[in-house]
């Protein structure tokens, strides 16, 4: 590997930090599905690295809140996905340890004794997180964590950035791994980047 790859990527805050010249990985080096053959640019994140990102994450969870039950809300729809593999590794660590956790997995009922824990796959302005947060709080519930796969450096970034989060990104437009683009790559597993056919092929 050459210097310049190997710092393409580095570890700031307990998260992935990907620089703004990480050009991404070349489509021939892994497969996707073959309809959206010339609509990506390249593999921005590849679905393996995601999921053992989202692995520890939950284990960073599972040692702070892991003695308490919670409620974990999760925003849809680009948040399916990380919301449910999240739990998954939750559910499994709860397994293998002596900790009994409950867990429920919800959209609306809130109640004021219990944790919650939003998640949600991409953090950019902070707006939506605000808005959740403001809901979510007044049902004073006992506490309030957030989870974001995806957190973008944008320069008016607002308000509270995730307690737990995978990667941190440069400020441009991701799919797949549930994001979408007009409802298109969702069925993608790796984060892309779109390429120009891409972008008018489902541009509406
Ligand atoms: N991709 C998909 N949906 C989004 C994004 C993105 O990069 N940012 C905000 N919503
Ligand atoms: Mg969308």
């Amino acid at each position: 590997m050459t210097e310049s790859c190997a710092t393409k990527t580095a570890q700031r805050d307990g998260r992935i930090v990907i620089e703004d010249d990480w050009p991404g990985y070349s489509l021939d080096l892994f497969t996707y599905p073959e309809h959206y053959c010339g609509d990506l640019e390249s593999v921005y994140i590849p679905h393996g690295v995601i999921m053992d990102r989202t692995e520890r994450l939950a284990r960073n969870i599972m040692d702070d809140i892991g003695d308490h039950d919670i409620v974990v809300l999760c925003v849809l729809k680009g948040g399916y996905k990380f919301c449910a593999d999240l739990v998954e590794f939750i559910k499994a660590l709860s397994r293998n340890s002596n900790k009994s956790l409950l867990m429920r997995v919800d959209f609306i009922r809130l109640k004021s004794y219990l944790n919650v824990l939003i998640v949600e796959a991409i953090v950019d302005t902070g707006k939506t997180m605000n808005a959740l947060l403001k809901y979510v709080e007044a049902f004073q519930p006992k506490m309030v964590r957030v989870a974001g796969l995806l957190v973008k450096r944008v320069a008016n970034g607002v308000g509270r950035l995730p307690d737990y989060v995978g990667f941190e990104i440069p400020n441009l437009f991701v799919v797949g791994y549930a994001l979408d683009y007009n409802e298109y790559f969702r069925d993608l597993n790796h984060i892309c980047v779109i390429s120009e056919q891409g972008k008018m092929k489902y541009k509406v």
